[in-house]
């Protein structure tokens, strides 16, 4: 299979992220309250450790969704009408709901171009190992941001799009972030041109906190890797054993939101920022949002971000939505 490698070659850009990390871990460890950006769990260990949380019983959200890309699946390749499509995919798993997807179209002999997009080189690989070769099917695989990479597929095609925003990903964004990325993806489609979008239902509380810190620990591993990260990449002395996880439902924001708690009285270095950061017994990190959403959020979305709804899909258990909107 051909799978062209763009922007993760580019040193500029790599350079580019590194200093971004930097200046994002130093800024979010300097305030108060500290916090690290969830973006930057994905290195490839944590892009391993994800891969391993959706095959969790306790996170539900990635079996609700693979039922209903297997139920809506010829939904797509029926609205399109046309015998060449571009799916872009903004943030890819390990390649089972995508190849769903892009099934769906060959085999309506309908030739696809598939444009993933994800911060992690890692990801890219693990879609390699999952998605089959075919001669109606071209990968153009870009290692960068979202909007970045949605600029490089347009540029390369002239098709209809089905950009692909699955997994809850969109629940990852606060509320104005999620209504400028939604309003970004926007202007970069063209009239006629599709988002299908993963939405998690707000549900049971204890049912949802149970998906953010199953009885393995891998979600703790999950969020510990981000202290890793900083030991390798900018030569920290975390030491990861001194943090514990915790994952609470904020009610009125209607997130589970994810910390790190410093189990005690510490001092860390950060070599490559030349700085110490001091961190209370107890003291929390902010790691992550993750947004739940109602039905009727999902409609007020799609009319912020300039999109028409066309409907939206449940899984028998009512879930999670991937809800289909046009431009
Ligand atoms: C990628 N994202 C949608 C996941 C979520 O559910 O918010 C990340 C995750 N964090 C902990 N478990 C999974």
């Amino acid at each position: 299979m051909i799978i062209t490698k763009l922007l993760e070659d580019n040193l500029k850009l790599q350079t580019l992220s590194k200093l971004q990390f930097a200046k994002d871990i130093n800024i979010g460890l300097s305030s108060t309250p500290k916090k690290l950006s969830s973006k930057y769990f994905y290195d490839t260990r944590g892009s391993q450790i994800f891969q391993e949380i959706t095959k969790l019983d306790e996170y539900y959200l990635t079996r609700a969704e693979l039922e209903i890309l297997e139920r809506i699946k010829n939904i797509l390749p029926d609205l399109v009408g046309k015998n060449e499509v571009d799916i872009v995919e903004l943030g890819v798993g390990d390649g089972h709901k995508t190849k769903i997807i892009i099934n769906s179209f060959l085999d309506k002999k309908i030739k696809v171009n598939f444009f993933p997009i994800d911060i992690s080189a890692e990801a890219m690989h693990l879609l390699e190992d999952h998605i089959s070769e075919s001669k109606n099917l071209n990968i153009h695989a870009v290692v960068g941001e979202y909007i970045e990479g949605m600029n490089f597929a347009r540029e390369h095609s002239k098709n209809r799009q089905i950009v692909l925003f699955l997994g809850s990903n969109i629940g990852n964004f606060n509320k104005t972030d999620g209504e400028n990325i939604l309003k970004k993806i926007k202007s970069i489609l063209k009239k006629d041109d599709f988002l299908l979008i993963g939405f998690d239902l707000k549900k049971d509380i204890e049912f949802m906190t149970r998906a953010y810190s199953d009885h393995e620990g891998i979600t703790a591993k999950f969020n510990l890797n981000i202290l890793e990260r900083i030991n390798t990449e900018l030569r920290g002395n975390f030491e990861v054993e001194n943090f514990e996880h915790l994952a609470l439902y904020n009610p009125e924001l209607g997130a589970m939101e994810s910390y790190l708690i410093s189990l005690k009285d510490q001092i860390v270095t950060i070599s490559e920022l030349k700085k110490k950061f001091k961190f209370d017994a107890y003291e929390p990190i902010h790691l992550e949002y993750s947004f739940k959403f109602l039905e009727k959020d999902i409609q007020d979305l799609s009319i912020q971000g300039g999109f028409k709804c066309i409907g939206n899909f449940k899984d028998g258990n009512k879930y999670f939505i991937d809800s289909l909107w046009q431009v």
